[in-house]
């Protein structure tokens, strides 16, 4: 089985209705003529056409993806398959309310004749429902959950809405709002939870807004439970007004594990509308129509980076230069046990900067003392010549310096030969700019936040700006890339740098140089990143 799960940004637009866009935008009813489905189709390809315009103007493409049916987006599914768009494909039967497949058994061929990006079910499901119709809809949702996980190369969307039943408005005095606040998100939280122990493992769930933010945190909790930690949660709309979808995506975006949005009537409906009224022409729909999925893409964009920071995903990295060298393994074996997540080993020689600590024997050294990754942080003037030496040494990743290195294309490319990891190193004098090319190839970017050579220096508050852009940066060009701070990091300095956007810490004397030893000076900086949080 594949891994499950999808977290990677998705900022999509929806436009798969089928039976209300028939009656509700056209007012139409029973089967439909050729020159109707066209018309539809037509409707549809302005939706698309304008979303093709908000990437042109500036939505990453990487994170950008459509959904649309079959039947009055074929061309469309194909034509995103073409250009590379991630796109959605339904497998439910429209306007029902219990869920089962538009095409019958044969649900896989189509599946395989489309082959989306992911196969998208809409489902009601509310655990005080009807019995016998959840137990139906759970075992056709199974046998999808179960194709797409051992068959097929698309994933699986689940678009859950969990509707009120009777009783439950009843109780609350059929306040409906109150019903989406106070009982809709635990109920959303348990039908995750039953259908996950029934065997359907959606790879990103699609779910209605919520009004809180703890809320959130708990169906994304939900979600992920049980080393399910790559599922990714994204916000519909449910044809809601700007002002709510708005409100829901800012919530949700603040949460670690919602990876976007799937609205699309808040977006086109009123466009569409007004285009086929003539009060407004084509390219007027297509241009507010892209301006809508523009600003929502912008509420997650804009707040992304800053939950980047949160502290139970930051890593810390002791740098061994303020060890003890005498006694060099056991210190390592002390922050291995203390929960370091890497060993941050400093190689200086003396012309690229004025001093001189280790080399590659000194990885060799300690290869066999820990299994944690040993990064080195290639201080010296050709790091490519000692590349070799160092991968056989037995180190994991290399940190190489932008300064001084005229061919840094080079040496990146070498380093991925050598099948290790490759992080940029910038110095504070040195702009985030000098990434714009090469962070697409890298997994981490290291920002100095004292000038290298030495340990045991002040921490440059200059650098925070730096950093924040840098963040940014990785958020348009590299989502998965790691920024990681060097220099001067203490239980002070380290919620700075988090909020900034880092998310691994490089630190030598307050790790190895606190006097209650490794595990206390571990436990002061997790602290401060928790507090700060
Ligand atoms: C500086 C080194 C750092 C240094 C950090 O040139 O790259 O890794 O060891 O040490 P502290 O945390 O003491 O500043
Ligand atoms: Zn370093």
């Amino acid at each position: 089985m594949k891994t499950i799960g999808f977290d990677k940004p998705l900022y999509i637009l929806p436009f798969d209705h089928r039976g209300s866009f028939e009656t509700k935008m056209f007012g139409w009813h029973g089967d439909l003529n050729a020159a109707q489905t066209a018309e539809i189709a037509a409707a549809k390809q302005v939706i698309y056409d304008a979303f093709k315009a908000a990437i042109a103007a500036g939505v990453p493409k990487e994170k950008a993806g459509i959904l649309v049916d079959e039947q009055f987006g074929g061309a469309i599914l194909g034509d995103a398959r073409a250009n590379g768009y991630a796109a959605a494909c339904p497998a439910e039967k429209s306007g029902q309310a219990e869920f089962d497949f538009e095409y019958g058994a044969d649900f896989a061929r189509h599946i395989e004749a489309v082959q989306p990006t992911f196969c998208k079910v809409l489902v009601r499901y509310n655990p005080d429902g009807d019995a016998a119709v959840n137990k139906r809809q759970t075992a056709r949702l199974k046998q999808l959950s179960d194709y797409l996980h051992s068959k097929s190369q698309s994933r699986f969307m689940f678009e859950l809405l969990v509707p009120a039943e009777k009783a439950q408005l009843d109780r609350l005095n059929g306040d409906k709002k109150k019903y989406d606040i106070e009982l809709r998100p635990k109920l959303m939280v348990q039908t995750i939870q039953q259908l996950q122990d029934a065997g359907v493992e959606p790879d990103v769930w699609k779910v209605e807004g919520l009004d809180r933010r703890d809320d959130c945190e708990k169906i994304v909790a939900a979600a992920r439970r049980g080393g399910r930690d790559k599922v990714g949660c994204i916000i519909l709309g449910r044809g809601e007004d700007d002002n709510k979808v708005r409100e829901w995506l800012t919530t949700a975006a603040q949460v670690q594990g919602f990876i976007g949005f799937a609205v699309g009537r808040t977006v086109f409906w009123n466009p569409l509308v007004d285009y086929r009224a003539k009060k407004i022409t084509r390219e007027g729909a297509l241009a507010e129509i892209a301006r809508r999925y523009e600003e929502f893409v912008g509420i997650f964009e804009k707040t992304r980076p800053f939950r980047q920071g949160k502290s139970s995903t930051i890593k810390l990295a002791p740098s061994i230069l303020a060890a003890d060298v005498a006694r060099l393994g056991e210190k390592v074996t002390e922050a291995e046990r203390s929960g370091a997540d890497r060993i941050h080993v400093d190689v200086m020689d003396g012309h690229f900067v004025p001093n001189i600590s280790f080399g590659a024997v000194v990885v060799e050294a300690l290869r066999p003392i820990t299994r944690l990754p040993l990064e080195v942080h290639l201080m010296i003037t050709d790091p490519d010549a000692f590349f070799d030496e160092f991968a056989a040494a037995g180190a994991d990743s290399f940190l190489v310096h932008w300064e001084g290195n005229s061919n840094l294309h080079r040496t990146i490319q070498r380093a991925k030969e050598l099948k290790k990891r490759v992080g940029v190193v910038i110095n504070p004098a040195t702009p985030a700019t000098v990434l714009e090319e090469v962070l697409q190839d890298i997994d981490l970017v290291l920002v100095m936040t004292v000038n290298p050579g030495f340990g045991h220096q002040h921490f440059i508050e200059t650098t925070l700006p730096k950093i924040r852009r840098v963040r940014e940066m990785i958020e348009r060009i590299k989502p998965d890339c790691e920024l990681e701070l060097d220099g001067g990091i203490d239980a002070t300095t380290a919620p700075l740098g988090v909020a900034a956007g880092a998310n691994v810490l490089v630190a030598g004397t307050s790790i190895f140089g606190d006097v209650k030893g490794v595990a206390a000076g571990m436990e002061r900086l997790r602290t401060a990143i928790k507090q700060a949080a």
